[in-house]
Parts: C-alpha cells; structure tokens; sequence
C-alpha cells in the first residue's frame, strides 16, 4: 500500500498524466507564420515572385487576397482596384472611373486577358519589372505542396452585385486542385479567412464547405457571447495585434471556445514598443499564446 501511494506521489511530482496546453490551436499544428501577400517585405504583393521568395523564406502559410475579373476569374489582389499595385493608368488610359476627383480602374471592370496585360512588379522595384497579377489557379500551382494556402474573400457583396459569387469561385478552383476538403493534401493546408461574415457563412451553410476558416475583424469580438456566436461560422479569430495587446485575455476566451487565434500584420518598421519585428512576434507566440500571425516578413518568424 505504501508502495502504491509512493509510486502515485512520484508520478504526481513528475507531472505524468497532466494535459499539456497544445502549442497551437487547430488548424494550425504548430505556432504558424503566414507570409501576407506573400513575402511582400522584399518583393512586390501577390506576384509569383512574393509568393516563391515566400517558400524560400520558410512561411508555414502563404496569402491570396482574392478579386474577381470581369469573366469571373479570382486572381490575387488586395484592392478593388488596380491602380495602386499595377501600371493600369499607362495602359488603359481611357477606362478610369472617377470617384469624385479621383480615378480609379476596378478589378471587375477588366477581363483577364486585360490584366495579364498589366506589369504588376515595377511599383516595387524595376528588378521586378513585368511581374504579372496571377490568378488563384497559377497561385495554387506555385503553392502547392510547399506551403498551406489562407485564401481571403475580399468585398464578396461587390462582387455579388455583378452576379459573380466569389465563395463559388473559390470552391471551383480548390476542388480543381483537389484542396477542397480538410486534410486532402497533408504538405498543403486550406484555411478560408474573410472580414465578411456573410461569405464565410455561404460557404459553410450554402455550400457545404468543410475546410478550416477564420474571421478577421477590426473591432475583435468583446464578450463570451460575441465570441460564441462567432464560433457558429468560424473555427477561429483573426483580430488585428494592436486589440490584442488591448485585451490579451482574449486569446484565452478562444482558446476556451476551441477556436484559435490569428493575429494582422507585423512588418517591419511598424512595431510599437519593440525593436525588431521579431521581437513583436516572439512576444505575441511565446508571451501572448496565439496561435498563427500574418507577416511580410517571413525570414523573421521566430522558429526557436
Ligand atoms: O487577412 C489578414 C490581413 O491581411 C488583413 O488585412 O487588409 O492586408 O487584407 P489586409
Ligand atoms: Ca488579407
């Protein structure tokens, strides 16, 4: 009897048989670092060169923000438009809309073949000089097999006003690529994020879609019963770092509903009270617990 209590001390002592905290909540299996708009620090946003410097760079995940053409094709982009990351301006001249004094080309206004036509590389560097918008298939084809993939719906009601459904789209392209299901492809992981609660509900509850996904705010969810209700359509949060580091208790109320933590952006040269990106992002996966963190700055994801 005395040698059974003993053996129960030394175990208890020993912390055998007290569940760790996992070190990073599904979908991510390890503290994660996601290369927004692909290695875009050191080279022009969503081009195959952000996205291939990307892998080289080690990201565990490399980001697609996603517009439609005209034609309905999703092709990798952040904004609505095309002025700001593309020579639009010199080479369709004539098709500027005005918004007030303002004169912007929309993504939807142009057909693929228009903005393949588009040098997507020169705004950064001219040693990027004819860099091409790619679509999402050519980024799944760059991708796959090397990295996980976090594709964002961007203004699907947009989209959704020309008849084009986004959340389709997407689905169409996954499935071509055989990614569409959770685990299919074990080297290339699918998670969805949106800030449109909407769309990530049309693809659960419309079209059935089992992949992981996440849903980015600007305001992160407050209360339990905020966060609960999030829970009924996303897996996880994606707040920006600065609500975090407001309410870190936050990650913890995830993390209690099962849901990870996803936290925007940390680049270089925007980081607070730290003095290295990688200070500020081994502070918010060692100290603050969260799970997975979007940077342009992949080489410096701290993997110690
Ligand atoms: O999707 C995460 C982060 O990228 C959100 O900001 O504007 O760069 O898409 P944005
Ligand atoms: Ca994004």
């Amino acid at each position: 009897m005395r040698f059974a209590l003993a053996i129960v001390v030394s175990i208890a002592a020993a912390g055998v048989g007290r569940a760790e905290p996992p070190k990073a909540y599904p979908p991510y299996a390890k503290p994660t670092s996601i290369a927004h708009r692909g290695a875009s620090w050191d080279a022009p946003e969503h081009t195959l060169a952000a996205y291939e410097l990307a892998i080289k760079q080690h990201a565990d995940f490399v980001e697609p923000d996603l517009q439609m053409t005209k034609d309905g094709v999703l092709v990798c982009l952040h904004d609505t438009t095309l002025e700001r990351t593309t020579n639009v301006e010199e080479v369709f001249p004539d098709r500027a809309q005005l918004v007030g004094e303002k004169k912007t080309w929309p993504v939807v206004e142009f057909t693929l073949a228009e903005i393949k036509q588009l040098d997507a590389g020169s705004w950064k560097s001219p040693q990027f000089a004819g860099a091409k918008v790619p679509s999402l298939d050519e980024m799944i084809d760059c991708v796959k097999s090397r990295a996980g993939i976090i594709p964002e719906t961007k203004s699907p009601d947009l989209y959704g006003r020309r008849g084009l459904s986004m959340e389709r789209a997407l689905l169409e392209v996954l499935a071509k690529h055989r990614l569409d299901q959770p685990g299919i492809d074990p080297a290339t992981p699918v998670v969805i994020q949106s800030f449109s609660a909407e769309s990530l509900k049309v693809l659960r509850n419309e079209l059935g879609c089992k992949l992981p996904m996440v849903f980015l705010t600007t305001q992160a969810p407050v209360t339990a019963e905020s966060l609960k209700r999030v829970r009924q359509f996303a897996d996880g949060i994606a707040p920006n770092k600065a609500d975090v580091l407001a309410r870190p208790k936050l990650v913890a109320d995830a993390h209690a509903l099962g849901m990870s933590v996803t936290v925007w952006t940390f680049r270089s040269g925007q980081t607070g009270n730290f003095d290295t990106v990688r200070d500020e992002m081994r502070h918010f996966v060692s100290e603050l617990k969260v799970d997975a963190l979007f940077t342009d700055n992949p080489d410096q994801f701290p993997r110690d």
